[in-house]
């Protein structure tokens, strides 16, 4: 999307230049003038999509130049940003149509949220086709959140994808807290709750924003099962959340209930999670039992193996003989790296980037997004070399 940046602030413009780059498709400034009556006075030749208004700096005898810039391109979403409103610039940027007003400092989670609403109102959100992916835990603590959301991450970060995490556990989900320090203001019972207002823009404005292509919806919290979750609106969430981004990606949890089972019946891969230990591979035994009875074909059931350490009593093979299944990945056994990430709420990746798990799951975004080898050399080399795209 293309910009015009009103702003004397060159912190500011920088800021905005950077947070519009990340996203994705992309947000150019084109085009900056220092304030409203400049940018009366020298319109741009091609009309931008977008005018970005810092209006701090407003005096109330300049509040009329909104309405006149409106006039000018009558086809362009408008944001505005601004410190302390004055009232006087609200009326008259609400009566020359727009609606998107921040206040600064920007809170980039608000200013993402905004550009989602204005690319969507603009027609300009491509539907996406996203593939949706479950994690379960085989035995409680065999490292599914932990994976799962550390893999989204990593998908999000290293492979540009678009990418949500839904939090599926009936009680006490954790997925939120490995990846952030926010507290999540919405959660999965509260959209089942408004389940009629579903849409990109409300489900994208109910996430934790962990990255600008990454966000948590977080497990609902709903003790007295207040609202009336159905498993049609698990039909409705992932329906929408496809259609705008790239990789949805389920933590499951242990137990398995009526709308984790709606998930699971729809996802394009999943992934018991399990450690090379008989109490795991017993539960991985029922769990692919249960996925045989439901009739899920083979192929779409992905074993990984977690905390795997090489020349252990069980070898890999026992295993996959014992579960009738292939390990799809193995995951190292990486216990600092792994606790100093889960205590802080940091992705690993972005903790320990060379650390042996944070490499492990590097490889099985490769391997998900079935990268070959000249492309995947520029992964590694992101993930690894000294020229790191920050
Ligand atoms: N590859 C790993 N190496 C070392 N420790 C790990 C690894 N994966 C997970 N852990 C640790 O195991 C603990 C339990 O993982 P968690 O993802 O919460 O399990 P689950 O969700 O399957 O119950 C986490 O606190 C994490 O520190
Ligand atoms: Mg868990």
């Amino acid at each position: 999307m293309k910009a015009l940046m009103v702003s004397a602030d060159s912190l500011l413009h920088a800021e905005i230049a950077a947070q519009g780059a990340a996203r994705m498709p992309g947000l150019q400034l084109v085009a900056t003038r220092t304030g409203l009556r400049e940018a009366v006075e020298r319109p741009l030749d091609e009309l931008p999509e977008l005018a970005i208004v810092d209006a701090s700096e407003v005096t109330a005898g300049e509040a009329e130049l909104i309405e006149r810039l409106c006039k000018l391109y009558p086809a362009t979403s408008f944001l505005l940003l601004t410190r302390e409103p004055p009232q006087e610039l609200l009326i008259r940027a609400m009566r020359a149509g727009i609606r998107e007003v921040l206040q600064l400092p920007l809170v980039h989670s608000a200013f993402h949220e905004a550009l989602g609403r204005i690319e969507l109102a603009a027609g300009r959100g491509q539907l996406r086709n996203g593939k949706v992916l479950a994690f379960i835990s085989c035995k409680g603590g065999s490292g599914a959140t932990f994976l799962s959301t550390n893999f989204a991450y990593a998908l999000a970060a290293l492979a540009d994808k678009k990418v949500l995490l839904i939090d599926l556990h009936g009680q006490f989900g954790d997925a939120t807290l490995y990846v952030s320090d926010q507290k999540p203001a919405m959660t999965l019972s509260d959209i089942c709750a408004q389940i009629s207002r579903m849409d990109g823009a409300f489900l994208e404005s109910c996430l934790v924003h962990v990255a600008s292509n990454f966000g948590v919806l977080a497990a609902a919290d709903d003790p007295q099962h207040a609202v009336d979750m159905k498993p049609e609106h698990m039909d409705t969430i992932l329906r929408v959340a496809r259609q705008h981004y790239d990789y949805i990606v389920l933590d499951v949890g242990r137990q398995i209930d009526a709308i984790s089972l709606r998930a699971l019946d729809q996802a394009d891969a999943i992934h018991p999670v399990l450690q090379l230990a008989l109490p795991d591979i017993r539960d991985g035994r029922r769990l692919l039992d249960i996925f045989r009875s439901l009739g899920y074909a083979a192929d779409r059931i992905r074993l990984i193996v977690n905390r795997y350490e090489k020349g252990g009593k069980l070898r890999l093979a026992d295993l996959e003989q014992a579960l009738g299944a292939d390990v799809m990945h193995t995951v190292p056994n990486d216990y600092l790296s792994a606790t100093d990430s889960v205590n802080q709420g940091i992705p690993v990746l972005q903790l320990s980037r060379s650390s042996t798990v944070a490499r492990s799951l590097g490889e099985l975004v490769e391997l998900v997004t079935a990268r070959r080898a000249p492309e995947s050399k520029g992964l590694f080399d992101r993930l690894f070399g000294r020229h790191e795209a920050e």
